[in-house]
């Protein structure tokens, strides 16, 4: 189930963490299609304290002597919200890690997913194609998830995937 729920929603890598930014999301663009310029501003909450934090601890610093937390793994499922209050609208989720990257310079390296409505239990998720080689060099698309079979006890899974991809 875990394993699948990476595979949800709407996927992004981005290496620097902040605590609000500005998303831009760009389409189709020379490719014989219309394109289109979405801005969106979204605010993210990464709740480390107290007694709900949204971001946990997964593997600790190897030294506690790194003044810059060198090593250490957090795993986040953090609020995205219309503005900077906690109790602004929830748009949607950011699930990902942040690793501290930097040995002198507080530094993170991160990874995640911002999760709109998609889930594995949703009858249709997709996926973004951001990359591809070979015959698929320059690939850009998207690839439509949906569960064939879910087996409750094992969490084995047949997903079938149909992905549309435009490339060169
Ligand atoms: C740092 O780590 C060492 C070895 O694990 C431990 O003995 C020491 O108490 C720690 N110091 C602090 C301040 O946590
Ligand atoms: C689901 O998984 C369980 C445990 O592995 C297995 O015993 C069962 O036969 C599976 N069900 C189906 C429909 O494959």
């Amino acid at each position: 189930m875990a394993r699948l729920s990476q595979m949800s929603a709407f996927q992004f890598t981005i290496f620097s963490l902040l605590s609000s930014f500005t998303l831009i999301l760009v389409s189709g663009e020379n490719l014989g299609f219309h394109s289109t310029l979405t801005h969106v501003r979204l605010y993210w909450h990464d709740i480390v304290g107290g007694s709900h934090p949204s971001a946990i601890e997964v593997v600790p610093a190897p030294s506690n002597k790194s003044q810059t937390n060198f090593g250490l793994v957090r795993m986040f499922d953090n609020a995205l919200t219309e503005g900077p209050e906690l109790s602004s609208k929830l748009v949607a989720r950011a699930q990902g890690f942040y690793g501290f990257a930097g040995q002198v310079e507080l530094s993170l390296l991160m990874a995640q997913n911002f999760a709109f409505v998609n889930s594995i239990l949703n009858k249709v998720r997709e996926l973004p194609v951001i990359g591809g080689s070979g015959a698929f060099r320059f690939a850009r698309g998207y690839a439509e998830l949906r569960t064939h079979t879910f087996n409750l006890t094992s969490s084995d899974a047949i997903v079938e995937y149909n992905i549309y991809v435009l490339h060169y």
